[in-house]
């Protein structure tokens, strides 16, 4: 865009040497068309741009996302649409909106925190405006919390000036030094202006296993009492998953002043996937990875996964999270050996 302004500027004192009319004509054409390109509809379209205020996530798109691509998980699909409806659509929140999400390994905590960071900014982990925090790799040392509790407010802050619809997750909470995660209450909180900026439009994500171990039982409880899956409510999960994950010393929530003073609004429990679930996702990577879908070859994948409790073997030890390397050697296998090409 400078560019452009920039060689109109050369051309001006050109034009100058011409008839008064023409160089109000120049000058003219010159500021609309910088106007034209440094208006955000055509500006936007190279350079990413926070949404603007009034712009609103569009939850039809989102539901559809959830109801097509994330497996058994009608709790967690529930929750976080009540919530970002309630959210996207309230012009002026009282405070950011917090998730925790919470759950076994490979039921996707990180599936889902994408899917929903991808309706708020279209380039996903990608846009500059979602930010990523893994507990091992940019908090690893316990002796440092201190440093890191600075950091981060520093960082929250940043970036929340540059963006009030900045979207934070937090992953590997559950390995997160127990008082780091205070470091961000004063913005959580239900202030107006931390220091001139405004946090109230921003989104908090916390990932964490922990309180995973609660759930399983309880969908174990239900299945054993011949309920289906899809009776367990929301109710039955979250007062023992706020309370459980506040007394694990392991859940970088513990005596956490966040849980103390209510700012998470949801704890959202992921459930631990079973062989069907399994099934649909090996079904899913393959069309993704644009085959067609060989039935021979999900089940031969879903049944090398490995299943707990160890007598009914119902629910899969890492959810759905090795699919994709048990299929990377499924594929070698057809593309080695012609005959099961087919
Ligand atoms: N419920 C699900 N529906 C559809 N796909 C899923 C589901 N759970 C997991 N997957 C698939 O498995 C991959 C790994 O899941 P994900 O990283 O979200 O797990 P997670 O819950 O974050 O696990 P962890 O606690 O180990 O980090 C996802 O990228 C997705 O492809
Ligand atoms: C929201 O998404 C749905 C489904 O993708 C689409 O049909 C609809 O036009 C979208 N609405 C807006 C306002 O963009
Ligand atoms: C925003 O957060 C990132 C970490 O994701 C950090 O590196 C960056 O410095 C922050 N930006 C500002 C302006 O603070
Ligand atoms: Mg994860």
């Amino acid at each position: 865009m400078l560019r452009v302004v920039g060689l109109l500027g050369l051309l001006l004192p050109g034009l100058a040497a011409l008839e008064p009319l023409s160089v109000g004509l120049a000058i003219g054409v010159a500021s609309a068309l910088t106007g034209y390109l440094s208006h955000p509809r055509f500006y936007c379209s190279y350079v990413e741009c926070c949404p603007s205020a009034g712009r609103r996530l569009n939850a039809t798109a989102l539901k559809l996302q959830l109801d097509t691509k994330l497996f058994g998980q009608h709790l967690a699909k529930e929750v976080v649409l009540k919530a970002v409806m309630g959210f996207s659509n309230n012009p002026s929140p009282k405070k950011p909106l917090m998730l925790s999400l919470h759950g076994w390994a490979g039921t996707g905590k990180n599936f889902l925190s994408q899917i929903l960071a991808e309706h708020v900014h279209p380039a996903g982990l990608r846009s500059k405006f979602v930010h990523l925090f893994l507990a091992t790799l940019h908090f690893p040392h316990h002796d440092q919390v201190k440093t890191y509790k600075e950091q981060l407010q520093n960082w929250i802050r940043g970036n929340v000036s540059a963006c009030p619809h900045s979207v934070f997750i937090f992953d590997e909470m559950d390995k997160m030094h127990p008082g780091l995660i205070d470091a961000i209450k004063p913005f959580l909180d239900y202030y107006e202006q931390v220091d001139g900026v405004s946090y109230r439009k921003a989104i908090f994500i916390f990932l964490s296993n922990a309180g995973g171990d609660l759930i399983n039982k309880a969908a174990l409880d239900f299945w054993a009492s011949g309920k289906r899956r899809e009776e367990i409510q929301l109710k039955d999960l979250e007062p023992m998953l706020s309370v459980g994950v506040f007394n694990n010393k392991n859940s970088g929530l513990w005596h956490s002043s966040l849980i103390d003073r209510n700012l998470i609004d949801y704890f959202v429990p992921f459930l631990p996937l079973e062989h069907k679930h399994v099934k649909m996702c090996v079904r899913a990577e393959m069309i993704a990875r644009g085959y067609a879908v060989d039935e021979n070859i999900v089940q031969a994948v879903a049944d090398e996964m490995t299943f707990f409790p160890k007598e009914q073997k119902i629910y899969s030890d890492k959810g759905c999270k090795t699919v994709q390397a048990k299929l990377d050697i499924h594929e070698d296998i057809v593309m080695r050996d012609p005959k099961a090409k087919g």
